[in-house]
């Protein structure tokens, strides 16, 4: 199964401790660790998290540089952590915008941990589902072939089940082709109280949905009338 999460919440969960915006992002850093580790055990071979988005360059320097620093020690502070459990990270989203440590930390953990079966961590960084989609149609192009199975292939595994913590239903650019048919679960849990339950719980709910792609269920479907009708 392909997950991915959205993990936000991590700046209003500081604010409601009276702490800064970078202590959320650093208790996120936690709750990233928490749930790689349940990831396998839960059923899911690939696990795509929104670490910064595209958009994300907006917001004040300070903090931006301090999740720059706090991306590059992660990477390099759980590579070890990931080779011994057979996790292969790789890092998608645009990379000539990086600056400092972070460009050599990605290289040394994606080289270090390339052998990697357990689970696959792809990791969005300077990331936007619609620059992808864009990069991907001109790649195709320049081979000289647009097609639905070259975009597919220049753009990763479609995501199976999306999750986004912290309150918010949007997409945010995360994805958008991939997600075309993911399940979307939201919560109302901040990114950095996020555990291995919840993640869980997720799974289950996942399981429990009807996947149609299009086709008809295989049994007449409830119609749901007045209340009934609207999703929490
Ligand atoms: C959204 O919360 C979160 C981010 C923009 C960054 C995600 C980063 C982490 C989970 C930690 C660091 C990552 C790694 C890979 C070590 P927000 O700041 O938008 O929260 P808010 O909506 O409450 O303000």
């Amino acid at each position: 199964m392909h997950a991915a999460i959205i993990m936000d919440g991590n700046g209003r969960w500081a604010l409601a401790r009276g702490l800064p915006r970078l202590a959320g992002h650093r208790a996120g850093a936690e709750a990233l660790r928490r749930t790689v580790e349940a990831a396998p055990g839960a059923g899911i071979g690939v696990l795509t998290l929104f670490a910064f988005s595209s958009d994300n360059w907006r917001r004040p320097p300070e903090e931006v540089a301090g999740l720059m620093q706090l991306l590059a020690e992660h990477l390099r502070s759980e590579t070890t952590r990931c080779l011994e459990n057979g996790v292969r990270i790789e890092v998608i989203g645009r990379r000539d915008r990086l600056g400092g440590e972070l460009p050599a930390a990605i290289a040394t953990a994606e080289s270090a941990t390339a052998a990697g079966e357990k689970l696959q961590l792809r990791i969005a960084v300077d990331y936007s589902g619609r620059d992808a989609i864009a990069e991907a149609v001109r790649q195709a192009a320049h081979a000289g072939l647009v097609c639905r199975e070259c975009l597919e292939e220049q753009l990763g595994p479609p995501v199976d089940l999306l999750i986004r913590t912290g309150g918010e239903q949007r997409l945010s650019d995360f994805l958008l082709w991939e997600c075309a048919y993911a399940e979307l679960i939201f919560s109302r849990r901040m990114w950095p109280d996020f555990d291995a339950s919840d993640l869980e719980a997720a799974v289950r709910q996942f399981h429990a949905r009807q996947r149609r792609f299009g086709a008809l269920p295989p049994l007449p479907a409830v119609v749901p009338t007045g209340a009934q009708a609207w999703l929490d």
